[in-house]
């Protein structure tokens, strides 16, 4: 699927972000109407889930069914892929997963990111917005059926109908939420706080915690999930503790037990006091830029598209413009013709002249591949541009960057 028609950005979905992060997150649900009509079927189809279930070695872990408000065993769709008496591998059976749909079995895609480029896009726009992982699932619930029983999960959810309808029970937030996954009693819940049908296009948001419960009525219905764990403050702190532990000085294997404990408390206070001390120097700003761009990086989301990279690097026209791509790039001295590159571990020399061409490149700006390397043949600058271009070091400028 082309991703560049599922151009969705956090605010299509939750409108004006500054209301949406002082008056809905971690306080309440969200419903917009319509939020994404028309571009549901760009995100997944109920096409597409079909042809996933088709191919023959899905892991179970992908899939899960529910039935009557509770899972299925995955036994009863599964089989394992044996060679010569040998287990390999448990696969799913397409037959056992349509019988148990047909007999009204929620079916549950999980992780749909990790294969569908359009929920790979929807993941790197959440990770872009919260600089963690989250979780595209699909859920195809069969006409008339309920799908999960009254629970709430210890997760942001949101919501996005993709066709047909669903009918929404929302009860409110609890005061102290918990974030765990738990199932609840509808008696003991009393009356739901909402209680809407979704249709396509339509977004809801619920905040980690908030009890609901949905079911489709008329039609098949289809729905993604988006879910994204909350990160607390202890997790933040925690991982700028952990990265100033990274210090050669705590590197030691203390023996702690019997006659050496009281040794062992005063290391341990030497180095408690030299964690505060660096604590006390830390920059908060620069902490915040590293905590931001090390969770989106783990986010898993915007890979790039490699294989399309290398083939265009060589078909490189004349006249494509280059510009420095993020890949850190060490240029060293002058021996008076050539200068040393050290790119991803590869050390290359180049000539000087086109040192300096990538010394200006990296203060931005783009030229074109016929006129990279100055002073030599057009083919030739090519020729050079798209080595550096299979390197990394260059990248075409219309690329968006990541
Ligand atoms: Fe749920």
């Amino acid at each position: 699927m082309d991703t560049s028609t599922t151009t969705q950005g956090f605010e299509d979905l939750v409108g004006d972000p500054q209301v949406f992060f002082s008056e809905y997150f971690n306080k309440k649900p969200l419903l917009r109407r319509g939020a994404l009509e028309g571009r549901t079927r760009s995100l997944v189809s109920v096409r597409q889930l079909d042809d996933i279930v088709a191919m023959e070695a899905v892991s179970p872990a992908y899939l899960r069914v529910a039935k009557d408000g509770r899972g299925v065993p995955g036994k009863a769709y599964t089989r394992t892929v044996a060679d010569r008496g040998a287990a390999l591998t448990e696969a799913v059976v397409p037959e056992q997963v349509y019988e148990l749909f047909r007999s009204g079995g929620t079916i549950t895609w999980n992780a749909l990111n990790h294969f569908l480029p359009s929920a790979r896009h929807l993941v790197d726009v959440f990770a872009r917005t919260f600089a963690c992982p989250s979780e595209v699932v699909a859920f195809l619930t069969p006409a008339g059926k309920d799908g999960y029983a009254p629970h709430h999960d210890p997760v942001d959810v949101y919501v996005i109908q993709i066709e047909g309808t669903k009918d929404w029970r929302i009860w409110e937030p609890p005061a102290d939420r918990r974030a765990d996954k738990a199932s609840h009693r509808p008696e003991d819940l009393g009356p739901p706080a909402i209680e809407t049908t979704l249709r396509a296009g339509d977004v809801l948001y619920l905040p980690y915690g908030t009890p609901h419960a949905a079911a489709a009525k008329a039609e098949v219905s289809l729905h993604l999930s988006v879910t994204v764990e909350p990160r607390r403050w202890r997790d933040l702190v925690g991982e700028t503790v952990q990265q100033l532990l990274q210090d050669p000085e705590f590197d030691g294997f203390p023996h702690l037990a019997g006659a050496t404990a009281p040794d062992g408390a005063a290391a341990l206070g030497a180095l408690l006091s030299r964690l505060a001390g660096r604590l006390a120097e830390a920059d908060p700003a620069a902490e915040v830029d590293r905590l931001l761009a090390a969770g989106r990086q783990r986010a898993g989301a915007g890979r790039p598209r490699e294989f399309e990279r290398l083939a265009s690097a060589d078909v490189l026209a004349p006249g494509t413009r280059l510009r420095r791509s993020a890949v850190p790039l060490e240029i060293g001295p002058s021996d008076g013709a050539k200068s040393g590159l050290l790119v991803n571990g590869h050390r290359l020399a180049v000539p000087d002249a086109v040192a300096d061409a990538l010394r200006e490149l990296e203060s931005g700006g783009a030229v074109p591949a016929a006129h990279f390397f100055p002073g030599v043949p057009e083919a030739r600058s090519v020729h050079v541009a798209q080595g550096l271009t299979r390197l990394g070091v260059l990248e075409t400028a219309d690329r968006t960057r990541s």
